[in-house]
Formats: structure tokens, sequence, C-alpha cells
């Protein structure tokens, strides 16, 4: 991501201080569709509508602050994954980015299947009734009772992570007199590049067994001589917010080598391989991110090729997009609540939120834009850092960004691009209560996660 420093001042400094941002866009009232959930404009008195409803009527349903989540974009952008791939192969929703009960039936009702990673994930896509067929179950450490839940309720398929996962799972199909299909995760040894912390197949982390050294083979060798276990794939997943193919690239090229490999040795062609999620999406205007079309034809031109080179029947494809579908589709609505300049240095703009709502910036020194939403403002930009109202100095929301010079106490600001892992990662640090999401579509709105209160605070502590 290119960054430049603004030419001109903002409004409190003659100098520009040291920080990561771009210039102020030319209009600070423009919303970048780029950034912005589909159905995001103005209305004629200047205040942002979503799915046709005023930001400021949201404010005052819902209060602050409050995930916005644009429901026809959600339903648009896995539709566009789910034609994208076609029906020779499987999209499946990474639920770790956002899940509810209602995003589970989208899914359901637009044709995708659903990844969860815990118990938790599977008992919500159980619940909203979810085909069990279509879960895939994930986790470097499934508990015993997650393993068996999972089993018992016929998930598609459960990912393998590790040589005791293995036994493990074979042994719990075994012992309730069925055969899982299975798919075994490993690490292709790729350095993705994104934040450390999200980068997942170089070899030196916890998921996955590295191919490597021949463990990937070895897993695989066990998991075919056990009865418990139909093994259907292979599994890598690269990492996260990546915007560059040439490390599926290289993964499909090694886990194609691992398919021949297993033929080569067992005489089985194994069916699937899944590439995993990690599709970056734009936080800001710099972020140039590619269309499911694009990827999905990349990735099936990437596995045909190696697969002819190794003689290989073309296997199935399966991938797991998260942030790629609800991220862009909610954005963050903020009250403003304090203003206060320092001179030389930039404005600080505290919210009624913060890092209990999003703690990507503090964590991942994400990036994320934000604009004046309840009104517009013809004000001289100004240099802010958008920060919550938590006891620590790194809670930062925005980090770097212009807003309006004339920017009050009262205003709702909005940060868009806050529809994965920000109400997934959500905590209650300080007692905060965690924000809710209400959907909008057509004209109308609706909780769908409802908003902590002081009493499910208090209901879990029993004293
Ligand atoms: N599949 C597997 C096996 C994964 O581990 C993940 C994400 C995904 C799919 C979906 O990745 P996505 O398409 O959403 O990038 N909390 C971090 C991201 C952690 C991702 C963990 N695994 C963040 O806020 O950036």
């Amino acid at each position: 991501m290119s960054r430049s420093a603004h030419p001109a001042g903002p409004r409190h400094a003659d100098v520009l201080p040291e920080g990561h941002y771009t210039a102020p866009a030319d209009d600070l009232n423009a919303l970048d569709p780029k950034v912005w959930a589909h159905t995001v404009g103005r209305d004629a008195d200047g205040v942002v509508t979503v799915g046709g409803i005023a930001v400021t009527q949201l404010a005052e349903e819902y209060g602050t602050p409050a995930y916005i989540l644009d429901e026809a974009d959600f339903r648009d952008r896995a539709r566009a994954w789910r034609t994208a791939f076609g029906t020779d192969a499987d999209v499946f929703y990474a639920g770790k980015a956002f899940l509810s009960r209602a995003v589970v039936r989208w899914l359901d009702e637009e044709g995708l299947n659903l990844d969860v990673c815990s118990g938790g994930e599977l008992a919500t896509a159980l619940s909203a009734g979810m085909p069990a067929e279509r879960i895939a179950f994930h986790g470097n450490n499934k508990s015993p009772e997650e393993i068996e839940r999972a089993v018992r309720a016929g998930v598609g398929r459960i990912v393998l992570d590790s040589f005791q996962e293995i036994v493990r799972v074979a042994h719990t199909a075994e012992s309730l007199g069925k055969r899982q299909r299975v798919q075994i995760r490993v690490t292709v040894g790729v350095e993705a590049h994104t934040h450390e912390f999200i980068a997942t197949a170089h070899e030196d982390q916890k998921f996955g067994i590295p191919l490597a050294d021949g463990q990937a083979a070895e897993a695989v060798r066990r998991a075919l001589q056990l009865d418990g276990l139909d093994v259907i794939g292979i599994h890598s997943h690269i990492g996260s917010q990546i915007f560059d193919m040439s490390g599926f690239e290289v993964a499909a090229h090694r886990v194609v080598g691992l398919l021949k490999d297993v033929r080569d040795e067992h005489g089985v062609e194994l069916a699937e391989i899944d590439l995993g999620g990690g599709l970056g999406i734009a936080y800001t205007s710099d972020d140039d991110p590619r269309e499911p079309h694009e990827i999905a034809k990349a990735l099936h031109e990437i596995v045909t090729r190696e697969c002819e080179g190794a003689r290989l029947r073309t296997p199935r494809i399966s991938v797991e997009p998260g942030r790629a579908i609800v991220g862009p589709t909610a954005f963050t609505l903020y009250e403003v609540g304090t203003v206060k300049p320092l001179e030389g240095l930039r404005t600080y703009v505290s919210v009624d939120g913060g890092m209990s709502d999003n703690i990507r910036t503090a964590l991942y020194d994400a990036e994320y834009s934000v604009a004046l939403a309840s009104r517009t403002s013809d004000a001289e930009p100004m240099l802010v850092r958008v920060v919550g109202k938590h006891c620590e100095s790194g809670d930062i929301v925005v980090k770097d960004a212009f807003l309006p010079g004339d920017l009050a106490p009262g205003d709702l600001i909005a940060v868009p691009a806050t529809g994965a892992y920000c109400r997934s990662m959500a905590s209650n640090y300080n007692h905060a209560m965690r924000p809710p999401v209400v959907a909008v579509r057509d004209g109308a709105a609706r909780v769908i996660v409802r908003r902590e209160t002081e009493e499910d605070l208090l209901r879990l502590d029993v004293g």
C-alpha cells in the first residue's frame, strides 16, 4: 500500500507530523464506492444513507456505536463468489469473519457453504438450519466434545490439523459407526505478504502439517489407513488480506505435488483441494482488491495447469472467503464525544466505542477510512486520529485520516469496511457493551445481533 504525505497543511499544524496517511480526498464528503457498501450514499440533506435509511435515523433508533450491515450488498457479494466459482467448485464462507443466524440463512439461500472453527460457530450454524453436509469444521485444537458434535451432526468435512487429530477424529467416527469425510490441512511454506499474525502458510506457526520433510505425506498415509476416515482432499490456507495471487500459485503447485505423490504411492487420486480464504478488501482508497470472477479464473487456471503437468484429474476446488464477502458490507457508526486539537501534531477525535468494537487497528496496525456521516461540510480538512473511549493510549480506531475542520461533538462519523473481524473480535474491555449489528435492506432495518446490556454483563458475574 503506497502512502504519501499531503502537501498542504491541516488546520492545526503548519508541518504535518510523521504518519502514514493519504492526501485528503478532493471532496471529503465523497464516499468512495471501493470502501463503502453498495447501497451507501448521501440524501438531499447530505446525511449518509444505507439501504435507503439515513444514519441519523439509525442512530436514533438503535444508538451508537453500531455496526450497520447492508444485507443486499452481503447477498450480492456472496452470489458473486458463488457464480464466479460455478457448479464444479464450492464456496465456504468463513464464519469467523462474522457469523450470526441471519447470516447463516442468507448464505443458505444464496447457495454458499460454511466454514466454522469452533463449537460455538457450529452451534450457530446448526441452529439456523444450515445443512450439516454443507459445513466444514476447522481448528488446530478441536476438543473431543467438538469433534463428537461435528461427527454426530454429519458435517461435510472436518479439516485435520495434526497427527493427534487424525487419530481422534478416526476413533470418534468409528465409535459412532460413521466414516467422516476429512481434508488434511498442510502448510506449503509460502510467505504471504500480509501481517505476521494473519499469515498462516509459512512453516513456523501453529496451523497445519508441513509439506516439507514429508510430514504431510505421512499424515495422508496414516489417515488413509484408518477406517473411520474418508480422506477427500488437501487443504491450504496461506493467510489473510492478500492482494497478490502469486502465493496461491505456489500453494496450488505444492498441494498438487502432494496429490501426485499420494497417487504414485497409494494409487488414490484425492478428489478435492481447498485453497482457503484470505483475499483482501479495500479499507482505504489505496487498496485495489480483485473481483471474485478474476480470482476464480486465476485459481481454476493454476490448478488445471498444475494437474495437467502432473497428469492428474483436476480435483474439485473449494475456497473459504470471509473478509471478501462480509468486510465491505458494514460500517461502524459512532458519535463524536470530544475533539481535541494538539498544536503541531493532530486532532484527537474521541468516539463512543473503540478497541472493544474494533481491535484490528491496535492489533495489526490496520488502516481504515472515516467520513462525517450526519452532514456534509465544506470546512478545510484537518488531520485526525479517531480514538475510542477505553483506558489505553493504543485505543485507536483510525490512525490517520482527514475529517472536516468544523467537526464537533454530536456529529456522527462512520468507519467503512468493518464487516469482518470487528464484531467477531469485539470484547467487553473496560466492561464495554458490545454494539448491535443492524441489517438494512430496501428501506427496512432490523437488529440481527442486539446490543449488550448491563444485565448481560452482570448475568455472567455470579458473585
Ligand atoms: N479459511 C481458514 C482456514 C482461515 O483460517 C481463515 C481465516 C479463512 C478461511 C478466512 O480468511 P479471510 O478470507 O477472511 O481472510 N483476525 C484477522 C484475520 C484472521 C483470519 C483467520 N483465518 C483480521 O482481522 O485481519
